[in-house]
């Protein structure tokens, strides 16, 4: 059987706490092992050959959360970006992001534009960050922007709000993984996801290998997708 490997594959990355409260460690060591899965699994989506993979890394509701765990994750980001330049730069991986960016502390923007910047050149496999990322909160900005520069905002179209999104020239997620069992997309990518396969699995994300990643995919090889047609 020929695989077909989605082009773009979001993944909802939950299940750190639960992970780290099933061995009696606090919730930040769970993020921790989360951003180990996070490095084993873009390798993994790398090395299958997908285009784009989109990481939910924190939603804009994800502030709610104390400020020691919020402060934390923001640490983790930092560590991640730096320490994974020489893996992307070796892998020719292009760096995005997704989400509010002038909404994020500013030594965190730092850090994201200057990845950005040293990755635009490459072009393996682009990884889009969703840091201080909600749905609706792209829609709104969307809006905004369309408001701006729209001259007939009545008569807007599909296509127009589609090309006005955070990175627009990036197709639709194929294929949306969620890790730790949660049958919700919790405000991921709202737009984009109308026609995206949806898989859950009950693992927690720190647990995750590249094995799981690719029995999303041979799950998505026996979806049918029909986009409402016959
Ligand atoms: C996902 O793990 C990481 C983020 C949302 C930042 P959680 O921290 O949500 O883990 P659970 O859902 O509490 O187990
Ligand atoms: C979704 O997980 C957000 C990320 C993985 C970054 P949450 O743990 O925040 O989602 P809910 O609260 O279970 O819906
Ligand atoms: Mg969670």
């Amino acid at each position: 059987m020929n695989t077909v490997i989605p082009a773009h594959v979001g993944i909802i990355m939950d299940g750190n706490g639960r992970w780290a409260q099933k061995r009696s460690l606090v919730r930040t060591q769970g993020h921790l092992e989360g951003l180990k899965a996070a490095k084993r699994v873009v390798k993994a989506a790398s090395d299958i050959g997908i285009k784009y993979l989109t990481l939910y890394t924190f939603s804009t509701e994800n502030w709610k959360r104390t400020a020691e765990e919020v402060g934390f994750i923001m640490g983790l980001i930092k560590q991640y970006l730096r320490s994974e330049m020489e893996f992307s730069i070796k892998n020719k991986i292009r760096v995005r992001h997704a989400g509010d960016f002038t909404g994020l502390p500013s030594d965190i923007q730092k850090e994201i534009s200057d990845t950005i910047l040293e990755t635009a050149k490459f072009d393996g496999m682009q990884v889009i960050l969703a840091i201080n990322y909600g749905g609706r909160d792209e829609i709104i900005r969307t809006i905004r922007r369309l408001v701006k520069n729209h001259p007939d905002m009545e008569n807007i179209s599909e296509d127009e709000i589609s090309a006005n999104l955070d990175n627009p020239d990036i197709p639709d997620p194929d294929l949306i993984i969620r890790s730790a069992g949660e049958y919700r997309t919790s405000n991921f990518l709202l737009w984009e996801s109308a026609y995206s396969e949806l898989y859950i699995s009950d693992k927690l994300w720190p647990e995750w290998e590249k094995q799981d990643l690719e029995d999303a995919i041979t799950e998505y090889n026996k979806r049918n997708r029909r986009y409402g047609g016959l």
